[in-house]
């Protein structure tokens, strides 16, 4: 590991990551860039319009601190809505810097020197990054891949148990989870619940993706369950629902002495963001739900045509049920197994990039997902058609 001069020790070992690698070896090569997770194309119209207005009103000065009345309203009817519990909007919810700061001003409020947080892996980056600011430590759990075709990821129950131990705070969940397209099932939720009840933990579940969710797959959020609501954050955010990543308007959910821990933290990062963005997302969160029905139809339709494409170009793939992202193993195309050397090969050898999904497990950990890769599918149809005629170059 190359130690980065003047970082703290906490944050020594994330370094650059390899989406900056990868992309910038998609502009160096002209390739594909199937690597980072951000739609192509642009979010409802009438979301867009409403922040256009915005702009050269008041709404270009700092809202309140938990975010306007009107945007955390609009959380807690959307909640209610679509995956409840119900939440007050004057105490329950506050408006983040994307899911992002709702995490990391979460772990940051939450966690002391030492205190220990469970967690699947692969993992997206943030939370052990977020986990080792807070001074925390992390407990990875492996999700282990589908041994066959159709197959689902899983996680050992027994290494869930052996991962909890006396210093255990927090389970950390993503469900639907990136980097693997994971929908958790009830009865996986449901025992998750059942260590956090019987551990006395605290819930801190990331659910930005949970209305992209395909086919059967349903999504449960743990706060439902019994004992749940009154030990549990939900985080979510507008950015994948309504195709605007860049807003980062985010929000987080909870009990209302678990939320004012989260603010009091919120409050010295960012204290308040995206000002006109706020009355847009709100607009948005009250759309029909036909909107989040088209939504997840669309990306699913986006989801057929990469896996397709990757499996006409002879590359095995794990379909995923929900998210952004297919994941596929490489062994067959990359005799060493290596899906780093594939990902750093792939733009000279079909003009395509993904990513490693080694990446996202603990250093402990990745040889579980050395052979695999995460292609994101979130792009308009040229672009996709146009990735998928250059990855039959690898057959
Ligand atoms: C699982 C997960 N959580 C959180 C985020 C970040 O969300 P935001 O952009 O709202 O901060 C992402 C973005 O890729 C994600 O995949």
């Amino acid at each position: 590991m190359t130690r980065v001069p003047h970082l703290t020790a906490r944050l020594q070992g994330f370094g650059t990551t390899v989406f900056a690698e990868m992309s910038a070896l998609a502009v160096a090569t002209g390739s594909v860039n199937l690597g980072q997770g951000f739609p192509d194309y642009p979010g409802p119209p009438e979301v867009l319009e409403v922040a256009r207005a915005a702009i050269g009103t008041a709404a270009d000065q700092y809202p309140p601190g938990p975010g306007t009345a009107e945007l955390r309203r609009a959380i807690a009817t959307h909640r209610e809505r679509f995956a409840g519990p119900s939440y007050d909007p004057d105490t329950e919810v506050l408006v983040t810097a994307g899911a992002t700061e709702a995490l990391s001003g979460a772990l940051l409020a939450l966690l002391d020197t030492g205190d220990e947080v469970v967690l699947f892996e692969p993992m997206y980056d943030c939370y052990a990054a977020g986990i080792a600011m807070a001074g925390g430590v992390a407990r990875p759990v492996p999700l282990h891949p589908p041994t066959e075709d159709g197959g689902r990821w899983t996680f050992d129950p027994a290494e869930l148990r052996a991962a909890m131990t006396p210093r255990t705070k927090l389970l950390l969940l993503n469900s639907p989870h990136n980097p693997t397209g994971k929908v958790f099932t009830p009865d996986e939720v449901e025992l998750l619940a059942a260590h956090a009840i019987a551990n006395d933990l605290l819930v801190l579940t990331d659910e930005v993706y949970e209305h992209l969710v395909f086919g059967n797959a349903r999504h449960v959020s743990i706060a439902t369950l019994p004992g749940m609501r009154e030990r549990t954050l939900v985080v979510s955010s507008a950015g994948k629902t309504f195709n605007v990543t860049g807003w980062k308007i985010g929000w987080i959910c909870g009990p209302a002495a678990l939320v004012v821990a989260v603010r009091t933290a919120k409050q010295f990062l960012t204290y308040v963001n995206g000002g006109p963005f706020q009355p847009a997302v709100a607009a948005g969160l009250a759309l029909p739900d036909t909107y989040f029905e088209a939504a997840a139809r669309d990306l699913e339709y986006r989801r057929d045509v990469l896996v397709q494409g990757l499996r006409d170009g002879g590359l095995p793939v794990f379909s995923p049920e929900a998210t952004y992202f297919a994941t596929v193993d490489v062994r067959s195309v990359q005799p060493d197994g290596d899906g780093l050397a594939f990902c750093r090969s792939l733009p000279e050898r079909a003009g395509v990039v993904a990513v490693p999904t080694g990446v996202f497990y603990d250093p402990a950990h990745a040889h579980l997902g050395r052979h695999l890769v995460r292609f994101a599918f979130c792009k308009r149809d040229g672009v996709l058609a146009e990735a998928v005629q250059r990855l039959r170059r690898l057959t």
